[in-house]
């Protein structure tokens, strides 16, 4: 196999060459039921063989199209060629020594891009670990140590990872938290700022939810007891949700002035997801820390806390890593990933995208009374779908199946949302123009069969 094959090879255009999913996915399908604990799911059962642009290639040679991008991850298309070169040299060289035994410069180059990339110009720490919900579990270690307090205000809607403390930081039950308590204490929830479905309507929705929040944190936690508040800048598995315009400041402001760690959860939304390095730019907001992964890395494993100096070196040496965190073949991957974002200017692709897409989707919602809301930035967009557009009733069977109609004619869509009734797009950022606005066609195929 060349370095060019995974990628380079894969010709860009959709392929139908069997139903989905075909015969060999179903037989691999079959063993996975016999093998595979039930609880990990599965969106689409085709077995991949290859994947690159936005292209995905099964077993069965279907080309589908890729609107998921593997959950937000593979943003500079899969097995990019700079990365499989990358990984391939440092994988040559050593796969492991863990970076607490003997340190490794690819460690430090990382860290020194996290450090340079984040918002804001002040002097700044990083640690890495291996998933999102292990980054989130570390900035809440960090920001208790630091302020000496216990508590962390989360958000409805929100959803931060599946291991103990993300679970209790996470706001949906089914499917992330069912029976799976009890959860670590001292997390609070306060609502979003979520335009669409604020009471009194968006133009009230960023100052009722601040007030809100003040005094809800006020009232039932106490300032002196609050270590973090934890926000995704534009929310992802609860459906796409952009807090209303100002919300963000105000609340990053306030934990300023209470001595509160403001901590932006980019897990999904960083690395030019939403057209910039990070969503909190566009609210002009800067994090006192960061977590970050999926983006990061094209594809492997890897997560960044990133804060204020001050804050990150409150850890006594030692309280922070893990046997895997900051791997070099990571590491050598996101060192890639980051120069082929920068190369590429795939920041700009994404708006691309997104003057792209938004448009289709304000058109359908003009034709399709179930769609409620279209919503998001960059190559993050989704559609919130009702039953009842005055009521706002969410849609989560018409979601389903409209999901499913853009799989079988070969584009793989995620749905999201407290309610499951939001159908969202996140493709690679490198998609071709002609890619994009064919799978749009078949998001609108969809509606004229479903909706
Ligand atoms: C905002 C956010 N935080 C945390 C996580 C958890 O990341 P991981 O699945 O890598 O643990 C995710 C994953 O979807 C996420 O979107």
């Amino acid at each position: 196999m060349t370095i060019e094959r995974a990628a380079m090879t894969i010709e860009q255009r959709r392929v139908l060459t069997t139903a989905i999913p075909g015969p060999r996915s179903q037989a691999l399908h079959a063993r996975k039921q016999a093998a595979v604990a039930r609880g990990v799911g599965t969106t689409l059962p085709i077995y991949v063989e290859r994947a690159g642009g936005g292209i995905v290639v099964d077993v069965d040679g279907n080309q589908l199209i890729d609107f998921g991008s593997g959950i937000a991850v593979t943003s500079v298309g899969n097995a990019h060629p700079r990365v499989v070169e990358r990984v391939r040299e440092q994988v040559a060289d050593f796969t492991h020594t863990c970076f607490m035994v003997t340190p490794y410069e690819e460690y430090l180059a990382v860290a020194e891009k996290l450090n340079e990339l984040t918002p804001g110009t002040h002097e700044k720490r990083t640690a890495l670990f291996n998933s999102g919900a292990e980054a989130v579990e570390n900035a809440i270690k960090i920001a208790r140590r630091h302020t000496g307090r216990p508590a962390v205000v989360a958000f409805d809607h929100a959803y931060h990872g599946r291991t103990n403390l993300t679970m209790a930081l996470t706001a949906k039950n089914m499917p992330y938290k069912d029976g799976f308590g009890p959860f670590a204490s001292e997390i609070y929830r306060v609502p979003m700022a979520y335009p669409y479905r604020w009471p009194t309507g968006p133009q009230r929705c960023a100052d009722e939810a601040f007030d809100e929040f003040v005094s809800l944190v006020h009232a039932q936690v106490g300032e002196s007891n609050t270590a973090a508040v934890i926000v995704e800048p534009i929310q992802g598995e609860g459906g796409f949700v952009v807090p209303a315009p100002g919300f963000l400041a105000r609340v990053a402001q306030w934990c300023a002035e209470n001595g509160i760690v403001f901590v932006a959860d980019e897990i999904q939304t960083g690395f030019c997801r939403t057209g910039d390095w990070f969503a909190c730019t566009h609210e002009g907001v800067v994090p006192d820390v960061i977590t970050t992964a999926k983006g990061i890395a094209g594809g492997l494993p890897l997560a960044g806390v990133t804060g204020r100096a001050e804050i990150m070196d409150s850890v006594h040496t030692g309280g922070l890593g893990g046997t895997y965190g900051g791997n070099p073949v990571a590491c050598a991957a996101a060192l890639a990933a980051i120069e082929t974002i920068q190369a590429e200017d795939l920041a700009a692709a994404a708006r691309r995208i997104e003057s792209i897409m938004f448009p289709r989707l304000q058109a359908l919602a003009e034709k399709y009374d179930a769609i409620g809301d279209v919503r998001g930035r960059g190559a993050m967009i989704a559609v919130e779908l009702v039953s009842d557009r005055a009521a706002k009733t969410p849609a989560p069977a018409l979601t389903a199946a409209l999901s499913a109609a853009c799989h079988r004619d070969g584009l793989i869509t995620l749905t999201a949302g407290t309610f499951g009734n939001v159908l969202r797009f996140l493709p690679p950022l490198v998609i071709s123009p002609e890619l994009l606005r064919e799978g749009l066609d078949i998001v609108e195929s969809a509606f004229a069969e479903n909706a």
